[in-house]
């Protein structure tokens, strides 16, 4: 048992006492942060290819979910709310991902497009945020993609009707039965309540873990047609 777990472990005395050994276990969570220096003067101009540049690291070496981010939304009252997502799509213009259009979040986009993305990769020592607005992708788009997924997932989209109350997981395997036997050998079409959103970024932060907790975050800034670049203190 090495040094750190033994600490970890909780004492005989505390064994059931959840909420102090927490607290304990918690104070011994610590890491340190050892990236490579993140500089202004070698980050790309546009932060599309400093994000794909780092994003294609991720796919390398991220094992699990490199293009799972973290959507934060806000109702019409800014009351906000997150989950992760994942990214399915991206180009200069901007980010895509999918999900049930009657779901909450995507109830508070259509009434609040602002929204936020967050990459965190830990195997990198580096996160990524990403402020911009959300709009529904072309209904196009969203059957293309809808096409590309495996027919078990097609029948799930018709399945849920995410974010809503049901009685039981029973109903659930229910309906979904009860859906691919309505499909059953044919091509399944795109739900109405399904699709795309795309992200039109204003603002990117790249952050990359240092030592001693001084990491380098380096902002992007939209204004007008071009991109502002600044260092933030960590
Ligand atoms: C790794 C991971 C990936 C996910 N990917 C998606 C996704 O691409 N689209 C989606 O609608 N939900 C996805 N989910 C589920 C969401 O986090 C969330 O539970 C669901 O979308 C309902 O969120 P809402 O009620 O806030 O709308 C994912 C969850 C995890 C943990």
């Amino acid at each position: 048992m090495n040094r750190f777990f033994k600490r970890w472990m909780p004492a005989k005395d505390e064994v059931g006492k959840p909420a102090r050994t927490a607290r304990r276990a918690l104070n011994m969570l610590r890491r340190e942060y050892y990236g490579e220096p993140l500089v202004e003067s070698e980050v790309c101009s546009d932060p599309m290819d400093q994000f794909s540049n780092w994003f294609d690291e991720a796919v390398k070496h991220v094992r699990d979910d490199p293009n799972a981010m973290l959507l934060a939304t806000a109702d019409k009252h800014g009351r906000p709310s997150s989950r992760t997502v994942l990214l399915k799509e991206f180009d200069e213009t901007g980010l895509v991902f999918y999900t049930n259009y009657e779901s909450r979040k995507a109830r508070q986009i259509l009434e609040n497009p602002n929204i936020c993305l967050t990459f965190y990769w830990p195997d990198l020592l580096r996160q990524v945020h990403i402020e911009g607005t959300a709009e529904k992708v072309p209904e196009s788009q969203s059957d293309a993609y809808f096409r590309t997924r495996p027919p078990a997932t097609q029948v799930g989209a018709w399945t849920s009707i995410q974010s809503t109350p049901i009685p039981s997981r029973e109903v659930l395997n229910q309906k979904f039965k009860e859906m691919e036997q309505k499909f059953d050998q044919q091509e399944i079409p795109r739900p109405p309540h399904w699709g795309g959103f795309k992200v039109t970024p204003h603002r990117f932060e790249f952050w990359q873990g240092r030592l001693n907790r001084l990491h380098d975050r380096i902002q992007y800034t939209r204004h007008q047609s071009s991109w502002k670049i600044e260092r933030l203190s960590p």
